[in-house]
Parts: C-alpha cells; sequence; structure tokens
C-alpha cells in the first residue's frame, strides 16, 4: 500500500520547484528538495446525501453513557506536558447537575485526588496529588434554563518517568478507596523517536460517525504515540436534547446548548486517551460564551496544556477563581525530542485584532525563534480554521490570520498546518500565499472527524467548493460575509486574485491537492529527519486503503533556506 511510484513524481510536482530547479541549472529529476509524492490516485467517493447526516448518539449509548458509580473515575485522558519524564492525566468523578436555578459553584471534596504509578501493573511506588475543579455554566440568568455544574474535574502530573518505559497508573480517591483500574502508557525517548505516528482528528462531536472514526483510530497499527485533536470537540453548544433541532435557534430550549456532552465526549475518548496523549487546540464551538463574559470555561477546565512545565493547573485555578484568562493556554508549544516542534495556535480569542501587537503573535515569534531544527526537524502547526482552503464554507474566514501569521510561517519553513473547522477534507501542495512554493507549508484540513448533524435539518459535512457554479453570493460581494465582531466569528479580511477568479476562485485552486467530503481521520507518519508520510483514512473504508496519501521527501542539500538547518 505504501507502494511509490517514482515516475510520475516530476509531473507531479509544483511548477515552482520546476521553474526554480531550472533557473539554479540542476536537474529537475533528481534534485528534489521538498518532493512530494502522491503515493496513490485518490478517487473520490461520491457522498450519499442520505448518510452525511451526523446523528448523534442517544444518550443511553454505552460508548458515551455513565458507567461509573459514585467516586469511581470516569473519562480518563492523558495530556503529554512537554518533555519525556512528564504526563498530566485528568479525570472526572460523581455526576454533573442541572438545577432550575442560578448555580453554585460546586463545593470541591475535602480530600485530595491521586494518581500513583509506576513501572509495573502492580507496584505504584509513586504518587502525586491532583487538582480538583469545577465549572459552572449559567444558562438559568439567561432564558431560564437549567444551568450546568460540572462534575469534580481533576488533572495530575506524573513526574521523574524514565524515557522510553511502559509506565502504569491508577487515578482515584485513596480516602475513599476508589481507584481505577491500572492503565499503562509509554514514555517518548530522551533523544530519538522515529519512526512517530500522529492520529489526526478534528470537529469530532459525540456523533454515531464520531465513535467509528475513534474505533478505526483505536485499530491502527502499530498504535499512534500522539494525537491531536484541532477543535470543536463535543458540540455541546449547538446540542438540544429535546425538540427544535434545526429549528430557529431562538426557540432552543437550551440556549448556550447542552453540557452533558462535554461529559459523553470524554467517555467516547477515554479507550485511546487513557493511553496515548491528546493535545487540543479550541474551535469555534468551544468558545461557549456566558452571560458574564466568561469563554472557553468547559474547554479549559477539561483539557489542560502544557503551559506551565511544572504545573498543571494555573490557567485553570484562576478559571474557577471567576477570572478567565482568554489568551493564557489558548496557544502553546511542545517538543516531541528529535522529532517535530509542534505549536497550537487559536483564531478565537475574543477581539483579536490578528496584528502583530497580540500576544500571541508575539509569543509564536519567540517561540518559532527558539526552534533548533536539529534536534527537532519537523515544524508542525495545528489550529482550528484553516488559513488556506477552498471549501465555500468558512471561505478566507481568518484571511486576517493568514495575512499576519503565514510569512511568520514561512520564514520558519512551517512544514505542515492541521486544521479543521472546514467539515471535509482538503490537503494542499506546498503554498505561500496562494501561489505554490515548493518551501511553503502543506495545510491540510482534517474537519470531519464526526460533526454531527442538526437532525430535523440540514446537513453535517460540507460538500461545496468555493469555484462551484453557480457561486455564492459573497463570490461578488465579500461583504455580505461581515458581521459584528462577536468571539465566534473572527475579524474578516478580503484579498482578491484577480486574474484567479477574484475573491473566490473560478476553478478548483492550484494549491488545492485533493478534497473530499467524507468521515475519517488522518495519519501522519514521520519516518526520518527528511521523510513524512500522510493518509487520510475514511471510516468506511478498511484502515490498509486510505482515501488519500502522500510522501513527504527532503534531499540532503535542502535549498529551502527556511528549512536549512534540518540536517546535523
Ligand atoms: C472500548 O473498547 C472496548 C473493547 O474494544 C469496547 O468494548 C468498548 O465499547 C469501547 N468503548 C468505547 C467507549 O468506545
Ligand atoms: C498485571 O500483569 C500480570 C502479568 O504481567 C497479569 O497477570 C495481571 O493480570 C495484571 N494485573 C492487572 C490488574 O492488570
Ligand atoms: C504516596 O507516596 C508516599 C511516599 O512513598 C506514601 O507515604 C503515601 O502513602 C503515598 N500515598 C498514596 C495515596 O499512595
Ligand atoms: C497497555 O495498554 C494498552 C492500551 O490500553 C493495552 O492494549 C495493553 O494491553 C496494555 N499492556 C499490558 C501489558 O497490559
Ligand atoms: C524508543 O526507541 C526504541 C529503539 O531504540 C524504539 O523501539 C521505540 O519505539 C522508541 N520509543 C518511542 C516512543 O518512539
Ligand atoms: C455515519 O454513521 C452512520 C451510522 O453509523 C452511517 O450509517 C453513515 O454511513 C455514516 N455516514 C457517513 C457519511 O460515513
Ligand atoms: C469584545 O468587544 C466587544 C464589543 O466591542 C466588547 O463588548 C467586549 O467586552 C469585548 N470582549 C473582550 C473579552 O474584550
Ligand atoms: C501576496 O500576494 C499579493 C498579490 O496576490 C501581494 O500583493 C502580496 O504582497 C503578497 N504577500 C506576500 C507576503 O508576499
Ligand atoms: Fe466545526
Amino acid at each position: 500500500m505504501m507502494e511509490r511510484r517514482r515516475s510520475r513524481a516530476p509531473a507531479l510536482l509544483p511548477l515552482a520547484l520546476l521553474l526554480w530547479v531550472t533557473a539554479s541549472g540542476a536537474s529537475a529529476a533528481r534534485v528534489h528538495y521538498l518532493e512530494i509524492e502522491p503515493n496513490m490516485e485518490p478517487v473520490s467517493k461520491p457522498l450519499d446525501e442520505e448518510l452525511n447526516r451526523g446523528f448523534s448518539m442517544p444518550e443511553a449509548v454505552p460508548t458515551i453513557v455513565d458507567q461509573a458509580y459514585g467516586f469511581q473515575p470516569e473519562q480518563i485522558h492523558l495530556t503529554y506536558w512537554g518533555s519525556p519524564d512528564k504526563m498530566a492525566v485528568s479525570f472526572v468523578t460523581a455526576d454533573a447537575q442541572m438545577p432550575l436555578g442560578p448555580p453554585q459553584l460546586l463545593l470541591l471534596p475535602p480530600f485530595k485526588a491521586y494518581v500513583k504509578y509506576g513501572l509495573s501493573n502492580d507496584t505504584f511506588d509513586k504518587n502525586a496529588t491532583c487538582v480538583t475543579t469545577s465549572y459552572i455554566q449559567d444558562q438559568y440568568n439567561w432564558n431560564k434554563s437549567p444551568s450546568y455544574v460540572s462534575p469534580y474535574i481533576s488533572h495530575c502530573l506524573m513526574t521523574g518517568l524514565p524515557a522510553g518505559a511502559r509506565v502504569w497508573y491508577m487515578v482515584g480517591w485513596p480516602e475513599l478507596d476508589t481507584w481505577s483500574p491500572p492503565f499503562n502508557f509509554t514514555t517518548y525517548n530522551a533523544t530519538e523517536n522515529f519512526p512517530f505516528v500522529i492520529g489526526v482528528i478534528a470537529d469530532l462531536g459525540t456523533s454515531f460517525n464520531a465513535s467509528q472514526t475513534m474505533r478505526q483510530l483505536e485499530r491502527t497499527k502499530p498504535a499512534p504515540k500522539l494525537l491531536l485533536n484541532m477543535g470543536d470537540m463535543s458540540y455541546a453548544d449547538i446540542y438540544q436534547p429535546t425538540g427544535n433541532q434545526g429549528m430557529n435557534p431562538k426557540e432552543f430550549r437550551y440556549k448556550l446548548g447542552y453540557q452533558p456532552r462535554w461529559d459523553m465526549l470524554g467517555r467516547m475518548l477515554q479507550n485511546l486517551t487513557k493511553c496515548v496523549p491528546m493535545m487540543t487546540t479550541p474551535g469555534n464551538h468551544d468558545v461557549e460564551p456566558q452571560p458574564d463574559g466568561t469563554v472557553f470555561a468547559s474547554y479549559t477546565t477539561r483539557y489542560p496544556v502544557p503551559v506551565d512545565k511544572d504545573e498543571v493547573l494555573t490557567l485553570l485555578n484562576k478559571h474557577s477563581e471567576g477570572h478567565p484568562s482568554p489568551d493564557n493556554g489558548l496557544y502553546y508549544s511542545f517538543d516531541v525530542p528529535g522529532v517535530a516542534h509542534f505549536f497550537a495556535l487559536t483564531s478565537y480569542i475574543p477581539n483579536d485584532t490578528f496584528s502583530k501587537d497580540t500576544q500571541q503573535y508575539k509569543w509564536l515569534e519567540g517561540d518559532l525563534a527558539a526552534v533548533d531544527r536539529k534536534r527537532t526537524p519537523w515544524l508542525i502547526a495545528f489550529f482550528h480554521a484553516p488559513i488556506v482552503t477552498s471549501y465555500e464554507d468558512s471561505f478566507k474566514q481568518v484571511e486576517c490570520m493568514r495575512l499576519t501569521y503565514e510569512p511568520l510561517f514561512y520564514k520558519y519553513g512551517v512544514d505542515l498546518i492541521l486544521n479543521g473547522h472546514v467539515h471535509a477534507y482538503e490537503r494542499s501542495k506546498p503554498v505561500y500565499n496562494y501561489t505554490l512554493n515548493p518551501c511553503g507549508a502543506v495545510h491540510i484540513t482534517v474537519g470531519c472527524s464526526g460533526k454531527p448533524g442538526i437532525e430535523t435539518g440540514s446537513y453535517a459535512l460540507d460538500t461545496k467548493f468555493v469555484d462551484a457554479q453557480p457561486q455564492a453570493p459573497f463570490c461578488q460581494d465579500p461583504k455580505l460575509l461581515d458581521k459584528k465582531p462577536n468571539p465566534m466569528q473572527p475579524l474578516r479580511c478580503h484579498t482578491y486574485q484577480p486574474d484567479r477568479g477574484g475573491f473566490c476562485w473560478n476553478k478548483q485552486p492550484e494549491f488545492s491537492a485533493y478534497r473530499e467530503a467524507a468521515y475519517g481521520h488522518g495519519l501522519l507518519t514521520l519516518l526520518d529527519r527528511g521523510t513524512a508520510v500522510w493518509r487520510f483514512n475514511r471510516n468506511n473504508d478498511h484502515l490498509r486503503r486510505p482515501a488519500d496519501s502522500f510522501v513527504i521527501r527532503r534531499a540532503k542539500n535542502s535549498p529551502c533556506p527556511n528549512r536549512a538547518d534540518i540536517w546535523p
């Protein structure tokens, strides 16, 4: 299946690469410094509109039902804490409450949660206390809907782990002698981690299709060592448990959505996340603005990220004290030694201007300047909304972000940019500023891991390309897209390519290598400094038959100035 067709590759090289190679006097057939090889011919499967529904799993389905009693831990997930000797584990205890009245912050238990861990399944010689918290979503003061008081949410940090070792752990409450079963994970090696397999998901929710995506990933061999989840985690904000679905949102009973879907998501993920760390970045459906201005309450309370390498809960503590700090923890980075530097951004910082004066931009400048490509030869970005897409839905929605950030990505030679948001699959050729460029990044949208549909009406996956005829009205008048700023609608910028269609495109843009609406997940295998293999696996296909796959192959004498230092 990983068959390569070298003979075909030159014909498929980006035009810009051929021009560069020719101009430099080298042979186009031999000097491939960023060679993109399709190792198969992708064939679109037409999407049966009848199947494009994304039905949410009913609450009684075992995959998402609460099977934990009393203080039994559930929704267990690992977060890689930035170096091989550290791993965070999070879990949930007890039941959510949905009072028909103003929510009260939950009284925390008078004793602490613990993680105990060690190198075998019956010797847990180390332990650490966990930080336990809870969040509220006030719907009562909004429209007299039931509010939500979360269960206890605990985060624990395991430290001093040996590199490249199988670690066993249990989480629970020693005072009650209530523990999870022992689970195990393998820590990364201290310096060498090739080949490194990454499972890539986004826009999951708790549909049957999302569950199918996770089961596919669970069956992947070799198992992924890391999961990247590019946001729109639960879609709790648009879920309605009874009635009015697909009707006028003004009539929704739960104006701010139905928070228990977050708990269901945690259960659906646990099979994988209890043994494979998952790194997250939020999407627009994770903003969840509340009447008092709180944003990201559920996301930040449930999914910690390694902002502070020594502590799990700096951000969350601030949050639970009623001081949401939206910038803190919404962007971060981490290294997998010897393999890659990863960084997460967000397009949904309230009122973000995407200018170079923002905290997020300044942070990224400093972060990228500090990357040592000899130690981490791959540079991978992941965030929710794509800056390069040719689907009609969300087209150029974060164009302001692209205008500011793409030059920085290019300067530092970002290899891959992984996104969701558009509920479909698309893979670009190496591109910079909408022009093919062998030193540019490959953009991949995988916003199709399980987006739930709205039962009585609309579709789930996005099927319309921006170059489709007849074109959307906004192609003639992009001002139709402008809306009042709100946290879920990033600031708009409009750019034009007069020779190629204007605001939209008049045909599939050159940069767009392959696009298809299908449920599935991505699998990225970083084989060595010079080679990466990407696959997109449809849910309905056998894992060994990817829907799309390509290889990035980098020659040692790479003349891309922005990747000059990837070789020792
Ligand atoms: C977890 O995996 C087990 C064994 O394959 C399966 O029986 C169970 O349904 C899975 N649970 C979820 C929540 O997917
Ligand atoms: C611990 O591992 C041993 C073998 O290594 C196995 O027999 C035993 O069932 C395991 N115990 C648990 C609780 O998983
Ligand atoms: C944690 O480890 C300490 C030191 O080994 C030990 O005294 C204590 O009993 C342990 N606590 C738990 C809850 O396992
Ligand atoms: C370690 O965890 C993995 C993933 O849950 C599981 O498949 C495996 O059986 C466990 N290893 C042992 C030795 O039990
Ligand atoms: C650590 O290195 C060994 C070989 O030295 C390899 O088999 C193993 O897969 C590596 N571990 C990880 C997490 O990559
Ligand atoms: C979504 O899941 C349903 C239920 O498993 C399945 O029938 C349908 O084919 C899936 N849809 C797509 C587009 O894969
Ligand atoms: C964002 O801007 C709106 C409108 O100017 C303002 O009401 C709101 O307080 C701002 N939000 C934040 C978090 O700054
Ligand atoms: C991107 O291309 C446009 C023309 O399409 C040009 O005006 C602009 O300067 C370019 N930006 C960069 C950073 O190269
Ligand atoms: Fe989405």
